[in-house]
């Protein structure tokens, strides 16, 4: 199997990196293809992949194809994909909001994984959902599974809309954990602390209450029943937190995101 990923950007070198590290892939199955020279300059310097400029030079040779560059560069790249790609070839996109239809008819091609991952695959740590057009079977499913858990976990979902769906979970999710870290961070240094005394405790109790949460099958209503006790401290801004309806306004955050998920593709996939 070869596997090659277009687009050495932030996203792209995630998952080349992630795979490079796994035993799926050797290296020389392992290819890269960017547009900046400066970008295949660098990699071709740090030899971890087979690192080209040009489609033509690779595209033909590949199996699965990851497509990792920002949708309104999509067009143009339809076209040299259209030009050389060979029948029977996977393309997974985490390219936001270009529906498998959209990339099907572009490129002419049928086997289409669409995928939404999150930030934290950088750090093998992130969440993908995935959804494919009926081209790929079950056999292949399980191929591009294991690639792209090499950043981290995965799902596979139903249907585009639970992509969409999930883009306010755990695609856009990240920053909200960061926006609640950082509430939590100005709390901590309007009580005094230092920035560094904040940051560590923030970063270390988000550790651990996740750790805490995996080590069990507890839902988190039950973890703060065993934080917090009837008339103490944690009771006291659980409350404060109810009667400011704030998981009311985290659900409507959630879902302002997949509406505009939903917005976005309408535009998109014109
Ligand atoms: N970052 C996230 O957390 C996240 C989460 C979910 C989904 N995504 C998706 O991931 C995709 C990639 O995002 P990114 O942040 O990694 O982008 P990025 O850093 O801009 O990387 C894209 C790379 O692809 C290159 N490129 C553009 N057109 C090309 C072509 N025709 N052939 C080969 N290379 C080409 C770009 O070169 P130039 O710089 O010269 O244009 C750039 O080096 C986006 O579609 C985004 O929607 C990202």
């Amino acid at each position: 199997m070869k596997v090659l990923v277009i687009g050495a950007g932030n996203m792209g070198l995630t998952y080349a990196q992630g795979m490079a590290q796994s035993d799926l892939l050797k290296k020389k199955d392992l290819m890269i293809l960017d547009s900046a020279r400066e970008r295949t300059d660098a990699l071709k310097k740090n030899d971890e992949f087979d690192v080209y400029e040009k489609i033509e030079d690779c595209l033909p040779n590949a199996d699965i194809v990851f497509i990792a560059v920002k949708p309104y560069h999509s067009d143009e790249l339809f076209e040299a994909i259209k030009e050389h790609k060979r029948p029977g070839q996977i393309f997974i996109s985490i390219m936001a909001g270009v529906t498998i239809k959209t990339m099907q008819e572009a490129m002419d091609i049928k086997k289409v994984v669409r995928a939404m991952p999150n930030l934290a695959a950088k750090v093998g740590h992130g969440f993908t959902s995935f959804t494919a057009s009926k081209y790929v079977s079950r056999l292949e499913l399980l191929t591009v599974e294991k690639l792209i858990d090499t950043t981290g976990r995965s799902i596979k979902l139903a249907s585009e809309m639970e992509i969409d769906k999930s883009t306010g979970i755990s695609g856009s999710g990240p920053a909200y954990i960061f926006y609640f870290m950082q509430s939590m961070m100005e709390a901590a240094v309007k009580m005094g602390f230092s920035q560094k005394d904040a940051r560590l405790m923030v970063a270390q109790t988000f550790q651990g209450a996740v750790e805490l949460f995996n080590s069990s099958d507890l839902d988190p209503n039950a973890w703060m029943d065993r934080v917090a006790s009837k008339g103490g401290t944690t009771r006291a801004a659980l409350d404060s937190m109810e009667e400011n309806n704030v998981k009311e306004l985290i659900k409507d955050a959630a879902h302002a995101a997949f509406e505009r998920a939903v917005q976005l593709g309408k535009e998109n996939n014109k």
